[in-house]
């Protein structure tokens, strides 16, 4: 099974991606994640992709194609939920290509939303562990008083693009180049499906799981 999971900044696609591929033994592929491995390690992917994070910019399309098409090939028959991936219309015309080439297609593409409000509170309490990638909120989801099991609280992390004014940026690009995805897909042979993404994160998870059924 192939999931694409598409919405703004801040409305829970990792959160929601890394339970339903822990509970449907699928594989969770964030593009995010992979460019923020891809800066750690220093890579030139990374140093490369490093500006356009940081301004809350989208890294060029055939930057990020050629990274999903590795991973793509790698994991095989392996089901799998994209997050953050694809994010314009030119990513995703690549995807079916690439999906074309491996006989496989997208089944469910799951539309999280909520208000902007919501989003950039979200956004400015999120911490994350750079060892498990564990993600926390101090308003929502406060990490435990020892922190995650791999790290101490004080090395949980607030990402470099989680500053408002970034934020601002991150939401109009949302709006410009990747919310046109959704008529793209209600026109092709995927299925689509909208799950309020403003409630618990358990009851996000049991809407998603439901429109996956
Ligand atoms: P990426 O890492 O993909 O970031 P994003 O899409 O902006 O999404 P976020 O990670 O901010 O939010 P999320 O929806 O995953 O929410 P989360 O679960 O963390 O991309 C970063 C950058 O990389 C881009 O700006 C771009 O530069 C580049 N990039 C990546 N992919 C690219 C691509 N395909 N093409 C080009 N460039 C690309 O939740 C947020 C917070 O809310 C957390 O603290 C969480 O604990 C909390 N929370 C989650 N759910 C709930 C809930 N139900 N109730 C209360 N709190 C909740």
């Amino acid at each position: 099974m192939i999931v694409i999971l598409l919405g703004p900044p801040g409305v829970g696609k990792g959160t929601q991606g890394k339970l339903l591929c822990e509970r449907n033994g699928l594989h969770h592929l964030s593009t995010g994640d992979l460019l923020r491995a891809a800066r750690r390690e220093g890579t030139s992917l990374g140093k490369e992709a490093q500006a356009f994070m940081d301004a809350g910019k989208l890294v060029p399309d055939e930057v990020i194609l050629g990274m999903v098409a590795e991973k793509l090939t790698e994991l095989g028959d392996t089901g799998v939920v994209f997050d953050g991936f694809p994010r314009t219309v030119a990513q995703a015309e690549g995807l079916k290509n690439l999906l074309v080439k491996l006989g496989r297609q997208v089944d469910r593409v799951v539309v999280l939303s909520a208000a902007d409000d919501i989003l950039v509170k979200r956004i400015a309490g999120r911490r994350s562990c750079p060892d498990c990638g564990m993600i926390f909120n101090v308003y929502f989801n406060p990490p435990p008083a020892d922190g995650c099991g791999d790290c101490d609280l004080s090395q949980l992390t607030h990402r470099a693009d989680d500053q408002e004014e970034t934020v601002v940026t991150r939401l109009e690009v949302y709006r410009r180049q990747t919310a046109p995805l959704i008529d793209f897909y209600e026109t092709s042979e995927a299925e689509v499906r909208h799950v309020d993404g403003d409630q618990s994160v358990e009851a996000v998870q049991g809407a998603l799981q439901a429109a996956l059924g």
